[in-house]
Order: C-alpha cells, then structure tokens, then sequence
C-alpha cells in the first residue's frame, strides 16, 4: 500500500497565518501539522510516500522531511499548480500510485486513538475496493456526509450539505484500489471547480465496491481548517501529551515502534532536538523502551 499527502491549498481560513506560510507547516502545538497526518500513514504500516503540495511550499517540506530515509520511509514530492480538487491528487500522483493500491489523507486531519494502528494497518490490506470513514460530528454541513438507510447501508454522498442527512461527517483518510487514478480521470469538475473526492466514492458505491468504518467515541478526528480548530487540536495534544508524558503523532517514535527504524537511529534523531519539548518526549520513550 502506498500513502499520498495532500498538502497544496490556500488555507484562505486561515488568512493572514497562511499568506506566506503553507497551512500544513503551520504547528499543532509542538510539531509541525503534517507530522500528524504522516503519522497516521505510518501507522497504517505505509512507508511510501508521496506529498503533493504547491511550487511554493514544496522546498520547505523537502527541508523538513527529507527523503523520509531517517523515519524509514521512502518519501517524493510532486506539486499541484492550484487547488483543483483532492481527487487531482490520483492524477498527479498516477505513476506514484502504479498498480498500487493506495491511501489517500488529507494535510489538515488529525487523528488519534485507543486502536487506530490495529484498525489503520487492517484496512492497509485493502487489495480491491475503496473504504472510507465516517465520524459523528455535531456540525456536518462543514464536511462530506454519509447519506445512511435504517441497515446502515450507505445511499450516497453529500458534499457540505445545507441540510445533511446525517451526522455522519466523511473523515480526510480514504484507501483505494489501483483503479482510482483511471477513475479521478473520469470524473468532471464539479459547479464549484473541483475534482470531488465525492465523486470518485460514489463510483466505487455504484459499483458495490465501498466499505464504510465508522470511528466511535474512542477516536478523536479533528480539523484545523479554521484559527479556532487549529487552537483547539492544539490544547487537545497539549493536554494529552502533558498529562501521559506520551507523544501523540511524533514520526520518530512510530517510526521506532513499526521498527522501520532501530533503536540506535531514533536515539540519533531524538539528540537533534534534545533543547526543546518535543525532544525531551522522545528522550522518554528512550527510557520507556530500556526500561
Ligand atoms: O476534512 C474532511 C473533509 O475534507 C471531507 O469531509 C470533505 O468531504 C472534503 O471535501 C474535505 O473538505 P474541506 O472543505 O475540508 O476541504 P479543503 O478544501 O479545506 O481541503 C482539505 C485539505 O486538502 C487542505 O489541507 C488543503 C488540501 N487541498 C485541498 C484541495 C481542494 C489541496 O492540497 N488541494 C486541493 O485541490
């Protein structure tokens, strides 16, 4: 399984945060926002990977991560001109995906949660089909919504509702067969000028191919899209973190525990930040682990 992070955009919500700043560089407290969504691929058990962001902001993520090699990863960059809709990301990263299947998760969605390893690896065994995720949300005209019969069964898809169907909001991780690329060509934009990521759903549900997971309580799903989120994903690591003395989507540490690096490599990366907070997490998991 391959992972593509979409991290282009305008972050317009953000203005003026993001005017000369990409929004998936902006911090979630201690770390960088894109630490988060790596994370989550990393958990899954995905080591190749692709970040598709602009012109602009490509060389500081190359700055940042690298080839991906001191996380054991394998990571390539690949731009998107102007935001023409998260479904581009299968195009543009169409030779990336090959006759992969492929995750896709947006640059702005956190995740965390009791399991979500065990559960993220299982889906990264997904051979045909899409699977998606679905989070009870108070506010789903914000998002993509699942139109849902009495059995659960899906019916459709709805992009930011004005009237949602359901409180069932479509989180930004979503796996693939290797037919998304053929399939992202296929569909059109849609009146807002967007390839929907919707739209490539829906013709996996046309053709019977879609599974739904639904994240229950145990999971936080969070969004940074606005000045007030951004904050309060922020206080929501902070809190944890402080309180367990546990690094929530730290690359290095998963990196360490999916053993896609050794213990000698992570304690090499942990001294590069021995000054800060972020150091001193991984300096613990360095006693957690000898202990
Ligand atoms: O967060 C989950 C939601 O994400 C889903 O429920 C929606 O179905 C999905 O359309 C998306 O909605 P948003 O309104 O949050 O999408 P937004 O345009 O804010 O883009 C999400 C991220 O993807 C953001 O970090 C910027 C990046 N992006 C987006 C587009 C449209 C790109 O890099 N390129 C793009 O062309």
């Amino acid at each position: 399984m391959k992972g593509i992070i979409l991290a282009g955009g305008t972050g317009t919500r953000l203005y003026p945060m993001t005017l000369a700043m990409n929004k998936q560089l902006l911090h979630i407290y201690d770390k960088p926002m894109i630490y988060y969504p790596l994370s989550t691929l990393m958990l899954a058990g995905i080591q190749d990977i692709l970040i598709i962001s602009s012109q602009d902001a490509q060389p500081n993520f190359e700055k940042l991560l690298g080839n991906g090699n001191h996380l054991g990863l394998n990571i390539s960059y690949q731009q998107q001109e102007k935001p023409n809709g998260i479904a581009e990301a299968f195009i543009i990263g169409e030779e990336f995906i090959s006759n992969d299947p492929c995750a896709l998760i947006l640059g702005d969605n956190v995740f965390h949660g009791q399991g979500l390893g065990k559960l993220l690896s299982r889906c990264a065994e997904l051979e045909t089909g899409a699977k998606i995720f679905a989070t009870w949300v108070s506010d789903p005209e914000r998002y993509g919504v699942v139109d849902l019969d009495k059995d659960g069964n899906i019916r459709g898809l709805i992009e930011k509702p004005k009237v949602a169907p359901s409180n069932w909001a479509v989180a930004g991780l979503y796996f693939f067969d290797y037919n998304v690329s053929s399939i992202a060509k296929s569909i059109s934009p849609s009146p807002r000028g967007e390839l929907e990521i919707l739209d490539v759903i829906k013709q996996y549900l046309e053709e019977d191919k879609l599974e739904i997971e639904k994240l229950g309580r145990g999971y936080a799903w969070l969004d940074t899209g606005t000045p007030q989120s951004l904050l309060e994903a922020a206080t929501f690591v902070q809190t944890l973190q402080q309180r367990q003395g546990l690094g929530i989507c730290c690359p290095e540490e998963i990196a360490l525990s999916q053993k896609f690096i050794s213990l000698k490599q992570f304690k090499i990366l942990a001294k590069k930040y021995s000054s800060s907070e972020y150091g001193k997490l991984l300096n613990k998991t360095i006693q957690d682990t000898s202990k």
